[in-house]
């Protein structure tokens, strides 16, 4: 009998963990406020099939910013695709890459799953390929209800505007997941930036697979976030040609793709010392003095190298360490983050090299690279990378 309900037990076992290494796993939950593309259906007839070049026509300073932005690429951009292509093209990717109802090839009727990453879908005859390729383009942040979403308050537009409370409300959108499901186990969700700025809820008991605050948002935390103070700087300029003159929002958003942005979020020093025994000792220390978030954010596949080399007269590698910031995780039998060495804000980071006398070095050098992905993941989702996948923002040289 014990025998038989041990088997059984094994079996059970056995069949669970395969099921467990099988099944596709989902590091978040598609929430209502994505799971449904934004209507467009009662857009003036001012605003015309709703391309960026139509507002652009009017407002065309921040059109000019937008086509910089890699808002204006979340469809078009080469990385972007070939993941998707990779995740067996999964739909639920467009909503927030494309989601406006006409940039969608179909129309979600329903889902299979509690999740939400099966759709049910059906042909959208109104599909318009054009706009797909704006991905995040104007009317996606400030079309609703045939209104236009805005700060100011203006009475002077053309078209029907509708004051929103705070500017970061936008951002929450996309740029907040969440992550509580069954056999889910993370500190933050996968692109945690809003749980890294408010932190792991304080004195309530937290569920393991959501410490970072994610749920409803108050409105109060919703201003604490000052996502636009340094996404969208300000500027003093009119919206339209001819208008009055205000302190308005750049269209910029700059991130990982852009090293003067990563350079900002970085404040570096390196201490030198000259040790008793003849050797050297280097202090590298980083401070995340830049963002409010942790430093790098977004996808887990960003992060940092730091890589300190001693180099011999003739140029050669006489001793080197690495340091890798980045968040880890196991995706298998379940998802659980096993370590995050990114920079917290405001917390400094020290690490130390020394060079030994005895092996006669003549340079040391620091560098400090920022990787939007691994090569390895690169080759694995098949990117072709035209624009280098990693960039160097910091180097010293020290003769010795
Ligand atoms: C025919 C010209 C014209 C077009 C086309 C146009 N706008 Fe405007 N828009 C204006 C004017 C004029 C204002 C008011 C300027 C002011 O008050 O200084 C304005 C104001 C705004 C505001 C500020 C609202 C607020 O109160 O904060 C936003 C946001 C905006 N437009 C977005 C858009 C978007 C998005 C599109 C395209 C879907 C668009 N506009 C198309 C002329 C235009
Ligand atoms: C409709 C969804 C959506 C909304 C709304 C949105 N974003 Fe994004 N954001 C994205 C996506 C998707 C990307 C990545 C695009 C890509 O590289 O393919 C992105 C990229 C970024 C990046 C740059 C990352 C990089 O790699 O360089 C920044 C910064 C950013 N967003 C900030 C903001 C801020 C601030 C707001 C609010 C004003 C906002 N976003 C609103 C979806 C959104
Ligand atoms: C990712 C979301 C997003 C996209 C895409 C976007 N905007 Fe905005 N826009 C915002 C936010 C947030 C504000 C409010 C900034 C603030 O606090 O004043 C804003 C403000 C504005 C304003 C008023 C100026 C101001 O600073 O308040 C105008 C006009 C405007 N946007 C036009 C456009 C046009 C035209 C496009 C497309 C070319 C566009 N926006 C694309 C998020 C977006
Ligand atoms: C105090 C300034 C500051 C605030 C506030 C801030 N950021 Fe950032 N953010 C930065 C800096 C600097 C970087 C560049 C470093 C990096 O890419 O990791 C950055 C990077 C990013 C990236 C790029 C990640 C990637 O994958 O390339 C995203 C996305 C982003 N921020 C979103 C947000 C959102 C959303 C908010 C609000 C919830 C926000 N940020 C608030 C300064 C800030
Ligand atoms: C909840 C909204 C959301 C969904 C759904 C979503 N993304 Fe994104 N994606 C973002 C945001 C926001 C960013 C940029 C900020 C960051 O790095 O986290 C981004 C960035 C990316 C990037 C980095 C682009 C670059 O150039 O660096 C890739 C690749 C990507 N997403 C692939 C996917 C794939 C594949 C899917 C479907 C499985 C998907 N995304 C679904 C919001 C989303």
């Amino acid at each position: 009998m014990k025998r038989r309900i041990l088997v059984v037990s094994m079996l059970l076992l056995l069949g669970f963990l395969t099921w467990r290494f099988i099944r596709p796993m989902n590091i978040f939950i598609v929430e209502d406020k994505i799971a449904w593309p934004v209507d467009t259906s009662d857009a003036p007839a001012l605003f015309g099939n709703l391309s960026a070049k139509v507002c652009g026509n009017c407002h065309k300073k921040i059109y000019s910013e937008w086509r910089t932005a890699i808002h204006s690429q979340a469809w078009t951009d080469p990385y972007f695709q070939a993941d998707m292509k990779f995740d067996s093209n999964q739909f639920i990717c467009r909503l927030c890459h494309t989601p406006l109802d006409r940039q969608l090839p179909s129309i979600i009727t329903g889902y299979r799953d509690k999740n939400k990453w099966n759709p049910i879908l059906k042909p959208n005859p109104g599909f318009d390929a054009a706009l797909q390729h704006e991905g995040i383009t104007c009317a996606v942040c400030h079309l609703r209800k045939g209104k236009i979403l805005g700060v100011l308050g203006t009475t002077n537009a053309p078209h029907p505007v509708k004051k929103l409370d705070n500017p970061n409300r936008v951002c929450m959108r996309c740029h907040l997941v969440k992550s509580e499901s069954f056999g889910v186990y993370v500190r933050f969700p996968p692109c945690g930036t809003v749980a890294e700025i408010l932190g792991p809820q304080k004195g309530k008991k937290t569920k393991p697979g959501q410490r970072g605050k994610t749920g409803e948002l108050t409105v109060s935390e919703i201003a604490s976030l000052r996502c636009v103070n340094c996404h969208m700087p300000l500027v003093e300029r009119p919206l339209v040609e001819g208008g009055k003159v205000r302190r308005v929002r750049r269209h910029l958003w700059r991130g990982g793709h852009d090293p003067e942005m990563v350079r900002k979020a970085l404040t570096i020093s390196v201490v030198a010392e000259k040790q008793g025994q003849g050797g050297y000792t280097f202090t590298l220390i980083l401070v995340n003095s830049g963002a409010a978030h942790y430093v790098p954010t977004g996808t887990p596949d960003r992060h940092f190298t730091v890589l300190f080399r001693a180099l011999g007269r003739d140029g050669s590698v006489l001793s080197q360490r690495r340091e890798i910031l980045r968040r880890n995780f196991i995706w298998r039998p379940f998802i659980i983050d096993i370590g995050d060495t990114r920079l917290r804000p405001g917390i400094p980071r020290m690490y130390r090299f020394t060079v030994p006398k005895r092996k006669n070095p003549a340079k040391a050098v620091i560098s400090i690279r920022y990787h939007l992905l691994d090569e390895k993941r690169r080759k694995r989702i098949g990117y072709k990378n035209k624009e280098p996948i990693s960039y160097e923002i910091y180097r010293k040289e020290v003769s010795l």
